[in-house]
């Protein structure tokens, strides 16, 4: 049994009543709704915030939430055989529980939990744990780790799903992808490379494959850097709905699309795990702001 320590973080009512937990450090700030062990905010000291969420985004138990690093998990995407399951697996959508936290001087930190239950068994009938660990130090690391508890072989995809802020989305550029592979999502799943950094003039929906490259979104509007690391991880999404994607979803402003990119950590496509019995897989993102 970990030592349980709450005292260091603050917990409250967030948006639409959910329960919420503050973490603060010397380096910045962090908001984390136990629904969904979902991170909401993170902001490094002196700075804006690095992640973005929609002004009508829906809190509610149940619902996904529309910005900061939504948890996709047992799969990504549509569900690979029941178009009927919802999008994205069911992590996003369930009450999480305060499983640890931790204070040191400079740093602060979370660790909330997940596990089968009927519900989750509805929907994949499979025994886990997953727990999510949130640590805010000079950058902001957000390590997912799925135990397999059962005694089959469970096989997963997963992202986090990161929501990143941005000046306006012409003044972007994203590095770290070029000469890559990857799936368009818009152009019936063609593979594709390109040989420059990505730019935006349109919607991109791409699974970017076999790579473990950091990627960093240059933002000459903001003159800021995020930078994007990873681990337990070999493919990349980079989204951006653009006008009539935005138009069509509820919780996202029609405008949105100019101040918002994702750029996800994943386990997508044929980067799809396989957990033996017993054993952990662990998907970890690590955000960092730099000026530039
Ligand atoms: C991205 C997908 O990861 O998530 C997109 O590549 C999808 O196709 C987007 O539209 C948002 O998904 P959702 O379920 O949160 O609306």
């Amino acid at each position: 049994m970990p030592f349980i320590d709450l005292s260091s973080i603050q917990f409250s009512s967030g948006p639409g009543g959910l329960s919420v937990a503050h973490l603060r450090c010397p380096h910045g700030s962090a908001t984390v709704a136990l629904h969904g062990g979902h991170v909401l905010e993170y902001t490094p000291k002196d700075q804006r915030p690095v992640l973005w969420l929609s002004d009508s985004a829906v809190f509610a138990p149940g619902k996904a939430i529309r910005g900061g690093i939504p948890v996709c998990w047992p799969w990504f995407g549509p569900h690979p055989e029941n178009s009927e399951m919802p999008a994205h697996g069911f992590a996003r959508n369930a009450l999480w529980e305060v499983q640890m936290t931790h204070r040191t001087e400079n740093t602060s930190s979370i660790t909330l939990g997940l596990c089968d239950s009927d519900e989750t068994r509805a929907l994949w009938p499979y025994p886990f744990e997953l727990t999510i660990a949130i640590t805010l130090a000079r950058s902001l690391t957000v390590a997912l780790s799925a135990k397999n508890t059962g005694d089959a072989d469970i096989v997963c995809s997963a992202a986090l799903h990161s929501y990143f802020a941005i000046s306006d989305i012409s003044n972007i550029a994203i590095t770290g992808l070029e000469g890559t592979a990857f799936r368009d999502q818009l152009d019936e799943d063609r593979i594709k490379s390109e040989q420059t950094p990505i730019t935006f003039d349109r919607e991109i929906d791409r699974v970017y494959r076999d790579t473990k490259a950091e990627c960093i979104i240059d933002d000459s509007g903001w003159e800021r850097k995020l930078h994007i690391a990873k681990s337990g991880s070999r493919s990349t999404v980079v989204w951006n709905p653009w006008i009539a994607k935005a138009a069509r979803m509820a919780d996202f402003g029609d405008d949105e699309y100019r101040e918002m990119v994702c750029v996800e950590t994943t386990n997508a496509d044929d980067d799809t795990v396989t957990i033996a019995p017993g054993k952990t897989h662990v998907l970890t993102t690590e955000l960092s702001a730099s000026a530039g």
